[in-house]
């Protein structure tokens, strides 16, 4: 057995400054401190009780949401990634916006990559997926190559928004897949057009020859609902003139230069707003 002790601490603690943190003030307390819509209004005396704002779509039960009318009761999207479970194992797995880290760990216990990195904006959240890997290694003490796989997963809080652009000169290659899944929409919206298109620049960069990018983008559609959800996303969405059904040309296009793309299939999810194709990006 791997784990005669029974030591589950993952590792974590490593830091890597290749991932630069630019996390904002306010990130790691969006998902639990009560606010106002707006930032700047104050709730009048006596008022219901404000509303969690999750400005970041860092949703403190988003798997629970998710996953709730689902059978098996896990992401429909695992299977997809279990049929491309060449593309990930043995490989060094990137997951950007990994929320609590259910779906980053049930990758890694299906498809066993040598490494995986969950980031978030949200420290709380990497606070939950930490725990939740810790749990996850106690149960599977009895099958070593999970456990190697599990222990073999990091998180660490980061905004993968870079502050300054100029730092993406000194990006170096180190990921074979890199995931993008119900992110875009929440870096555009707090951060605008420059922000995707620096994102998907960083990306490319962070890939090994060979390596893929998996995306999963919101629509436009989407972005609707939400755009009225703080005034400063407001502001932002006014000025999005890059839409996702832009990204794909984008991504293969000069600026990016990806030279293939295919699509992941993956089952309906019973609710319609979470039917978003999955598409892959060869490096
Ligand atoms: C809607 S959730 C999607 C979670 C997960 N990727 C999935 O599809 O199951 C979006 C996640 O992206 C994170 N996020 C948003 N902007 C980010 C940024 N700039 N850098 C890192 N994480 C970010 C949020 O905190 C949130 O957990």
């Amino acid at each position: 057995m791997d784990n005669p002790d029974n030591t589950v601490k993952p590792e974590h603690q490593e830091k890597d400054q290749s991932l630069r943190e630019n996390v904002p003030h306010n990130a790691a307390q969006t998902a639990t401190k009560k606010r106002p819509r707006s930032e700047n209004d104050c709730p009048t005396e006596g008022a219901a009780k404000p509303r969690k704002i999750f400005k970041y779509g860092n949703y403190d039960r988003y798997y629970g949401y998710r996953n709730i009318n689902e059978t098996p009761k896990e992401d429909v999207r695992l299977q997809a990634f279990i049929a491309q479970k060449e593309m990930i194992t043995g490989k060094q797995l990137l997951d950007i916006g990994c929320n609590n880290g259910s779906l980053t760990l049930l990758i890694a216990k299906h498809c066993h990559p040598a490494r995986a990195v969950g980031i978030d904006i949200d420290g709380d959240l990497i606070g939950s997926a930490r725990r939740h890997q810790t749990n996850m290694l106690k149960l599977c003490t009895e099958n070593p190559d999970t456990f190697k796989a599990l222990k073999h997963v990091e998180f660490r809080t980061v905004n993968y928004v870079y502050q300054d652009e100029s730092l993406l000169a000194s990006e170096k290659a180190q990921f074979d897949v890199i995931l993008c899944l119900s992110v875009t929409k929440w870096i555009h919206l707090n951060f605008g057009d420059s922000a995707v298109k620096l994102t998907f620049k960083r990306v490319y960069r962070q890939l090994n020859e060979g390596g893929v990018f998996i995306l999963e983008a919101q629509p436009w559609s989407s972005y609707k609902k939400k755009k009225k959800l703080t005034t400063a996303i407001f502001e932002q969405f006014k000025r999005i003139t890059f839409r996702p059904d832009e990204f794909n040309r984008y991504l293969l296009g000069d600026e990016i230069g990806f030279r293939e793309m295919f699509e992941l299939k993956v089952a309906d999810h019973t609710m319609k707003g979470f039917r978003r194709p999955i598409y892959a990006f060869r490096k």
